[in-house]
């Protein structure tokens, strides 16, 4: 229930107006969110690189309207790979590709990716696409393809969410192509047509997507994991699968949000396992900020003691 309704106010326009307007918001949003500027995110990815995490930065912001806007955010991006290089951060971009026109035209948002990743391989760095609710999934993993086959770039990687029905194909042909997947579990408000809408089912879903994607048979044509949880049982199974397939701790790694179990990713790294860090920063954190509400409805206390402490 509550999960639906904060995922409702993600998308609405009034409570975003209302809630950016209040001040002490901002604030509060910095539990998940670097901060408004590329230097608070190189900050904050230089404290944790100091920690042995590395870090996955992405410059908050999607759907855009038009081809000015997704050029602009395309500049950013830009903008951040060159200080990612000029200040030697352990770390790579992840976008969302409605941020860069999707929504507008694939053409433009191919023309993007294509700016993107030509500089980012100059640069030696690697960019991972997020994905979006199901309207997107077709085109993003489209995109994608357009990206690997036709134009050659091997510096891209993509997301599947373990909630979605159609993912187990979508993983075999990953694999079969040798793609870099990160697995989640689904963070949008889907139809029980094409998402599992049963918690276990989810879960279930993620321990074999993640097993079919560290197989041998996978890793041999070049497929690499990012097992991206927060979730216990999801991270000691993948530990207990490596452990009894002899899978070395540098042929997959594990993804985490910043602001999130903070104390886990830490003893990850120390265990020798790669961690990962996903830093999102920039002014536009409300649907990221309300989507992180509605995985952890806990999270609305530490809202609330916010709000009264003024
Ligand atoms: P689950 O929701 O079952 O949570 C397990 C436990 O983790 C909870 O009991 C709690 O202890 C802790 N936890 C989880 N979320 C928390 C929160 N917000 N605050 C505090 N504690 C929390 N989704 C998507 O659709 N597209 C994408 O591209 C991405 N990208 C992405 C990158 C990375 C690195 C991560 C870790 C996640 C994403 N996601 C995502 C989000 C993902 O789909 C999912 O919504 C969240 O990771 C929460 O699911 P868990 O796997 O953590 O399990």
């Amino acid at each position: 229930m509550l999960r639906s309704f904060f995922l409702y106010l993600s998308a609405a326009g009034w409570a975003r107006r209302l809630l950016m307007a209040l001040p002490f918001a901002t604030r509060v949003s910095r539990r998940f969110v670097a901060g408004e500027t590329l230097d608070n995110a190189i900050e904050v990815t230089q404290k944790l690189n100091e920690k042995g995490l590395m870090a996955s930065l992405d410059l908050l912001g999607e759907s855009v309207h038009n081809e000015a806007d997704a050029k602009r955010a395309t500049d950013n991006y830009l903008a951040l790979l060159e200080k990612m290089a000029a200040t030697g951060v352990k770390a790579y971009a992840s976008l969302k590709l409605t941020a860069l026109g999707l929504g507008v035209s694939e053409d433009i948002c191919v023309l993007n990716m294509r700016r993107i990743l030509t500089r980012a391989r100059e640069l030696g760095h690697f960019i991972r696409i997020d994905m979006e609710g199901s309207a997107y999934t077709e085109k993003t993993l489209k995109v994608f393809r357009t990206l690997r086959e036709d134009y050659e770039f091997s510096n891209v990687g993509i997301v599947i969410q373990s909630y979605l029905r159609r993912s187990e194909q979508d993983m075999r042909e990953l694999a079969a192509e040798g793609s870099s997947v990160r697995l989640v579990k689904g963070a949008y408000k889907e139809p029980a047509e094409v998402a599992f809408p049963e918690k276990a089912d989810v879960d279930a879903n993620y321990v074999k997507l993640m097993e079919q994607y560290l197989s041998a048979e996978a890793r041999a044509k070049g497929a690499y994991l990012a097992v991206a949880t927060h979730d216990e049982k999801m991270i000691d199974a993948a530990k207990r699968f490596v452990e009894q397939n002899h899978i070395g701790k540098d042929q997959f790694e594990f993804q985490m949000l910043y602001g999130v179990r903070g104390a886990l990713q830490e003893s990850l790294a120390a265990e020798g396992y790669q961690m990962r860090v996903y830093i999102p920063y920039g002014t536009e954190w409300y649907p990221y900020f309300m989507r992180r509400l509605a995985e952890r409805p806990a999270n609305v206390w530490f809202i609330a003691k916010n709000f009264f402490r003024g």
